[in-house]
């Protein structure tokens, strides 16, 4: 690890700004419905907490831009973390000012707050330098744990930390830096990509760069239509990005060129509507007009499946169809399950994503992988080979 962590702090008696991702999701009555990110960091807030540190917690939640938005309040979270930790969490109702000064003041050592959502205040998103200043005035030492914010150079994942001489990683982070960093860098070979979703819009650079450092890539989901469309398939109703045909096509020649495979589906599942009764297994150079994929089929399922088995290193990032609907959850199951097998026999896999996953743990396999991110924009960033500004702000060791 290039950069200071955590454990390079002497936090006794120090009032530690930490930056997490508590971006949870919440329902319409605004329970948390996954904790994930929250329970994630425990490790972190715990370290600071038994050294005798105090812990000032700051996060996001959603996008309320700068107003404040009952519905988008951290209140829920504090309680959910003082379950997890067992111990009281103090919440406080805006995240600076006077009022937060004094109650961060009155902090006990091994005590810890949780500031109102960040972004009631348009100097977040801003990185306005005021603001920035403000949240700094709160504590001695900086941690960023919040890899899933890491690719924001907001106020508290950047402007802040001029303010503070010593900025680290916490464990989260340290991991995800890590996990996804060895995988670009010094993978157990064959590494293998396994990419899908909707869109290839949000992903070509992440083609682009893992194209320098795969041995395969296998492309599953809506996306894999654009470039059988490039291919010269019909693909009927299929999802297609028109726009993009000419770079699925650039990137297919330019995979070939460095002589990396890139693996299409060859059948897949259709309907004529989503909630259609009618289901049926087709090739895909033989997708009628008026019907569209919505997963991969049982022979594509086969020979991924069968690439992954030799992987020693996997990242996937994109679900294999619309998993959301039983129906289809097929591809991105089997999927999982593969990679649960190869984890267990020594595999290195990483999952990333968010809609990844939930469909991981969805199917009770969160456990099962090396690592699941969590972050889904950073992860996509970091695998673009772009350094995260939340990351370069950290102090160098
Ligand atoms: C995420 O959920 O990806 C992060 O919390 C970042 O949220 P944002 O996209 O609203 O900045």
């Amino acid at each position: 690890m290039p950069k200071l962590t955590i454990d390079d702090l002497e936090l006794g008696g120090k009032k530690v700004l930490i930056r997490v991702d508590f971006n949870v999701p919440l329902d319409e009555e605004g329970k948390i419905t996954d904790d994930r990110r929250i329970k994630s960091t425990l490790p972190t807030i715990e370290k600071v907490l038994s050294q005798g540190g105090k812990a000032i917690l700051v996060s996001h939640l959603g996008r309320p831009k700068g107003k404040l938005d009952p519905k988008l309040s951290l209140r829920p979270v504090a309680q959910r973390l003082s379950e997890l930790l067992g111990k009281e969490v103090g919440f406080l109702p805006d995240c600076v000012g006077e009022e937060v000064e004094k109650k961060v003041a009155e902090l006990k050592p091994g005590g810890c707050l949780l500031l109102e959502n960040l972004r009631f205040h348009p100097g977040e998103r801003d990185n306005d330098r005021r603001f920035s200043r403000r949240l700094a005035r709160l504590a001695d030492l900086y941690i960023n744990d919040a890899f899933g914010t890491a690719h924001r150079a907001h106020s508290s994942t950047y402007g802040v930390t001029r303010y503070f001489s010593q900025r680290a990683a916490g464990y989260l982070m340290e991991k995800e830096l890590s996990y996804l960093g060895k995988a670009l860098t010094n993978p157990g070979r064959p590494f293998v990509a396994v990419l899908g979703g909707a869109k290839i819009s949000g992903k070509i650079d992440v083609i682009a760069n893992l194209l320098r450092k795969v041995n395969s890539l296998l492309i599953g989901g809506g996306m894999a239509f654009t470039f059988l469309k490039a291919q010269g398939l019909e693909i009927g109703k299929s999802l297609l990005e028109e726009d993009k045909l000419n770079l699925a096509h650039n990137l297919l020649q330019n995979a070939k060129d460095r002589g990396i495979r890139i693996y299409l589906p060859s059948d897949c599942l259709m309907v004529k509507e989503i909630d259609g009764d009618e289901v049926k297994t087709v090739s895909v150079d033989a997708i009628p007009s008026d019907w569209m994929a919505v997963d991969i089929g049982p022979k594509t399922i086969e020979h991924f499946s069968a690439h992954l088995r030799e992987a020693k290193t996997v990242v996937w990032n994109g679900p294999m169809g619309i998993f959301e609907k039983e129906r289809f959850a097929q591809g991105t199951m089997r999927i999982t399950e593969v990679l649960a097998q190869i984890t267990q026999e020594g595999a290195t896999t990483i999952v990333g994503g968010g809609d990844t996953a939930a469909a991981v743990q969805q199917a009770g396999y969160g456990e099962k992988m090396s690592h699941i991110s969590t972050g889904g924009g950073a992860s996509l960033e970091f695998l673009e080979g772009k350094e995260l500004p939340g990351v370069k702000a950290l102090t160098d060791k």
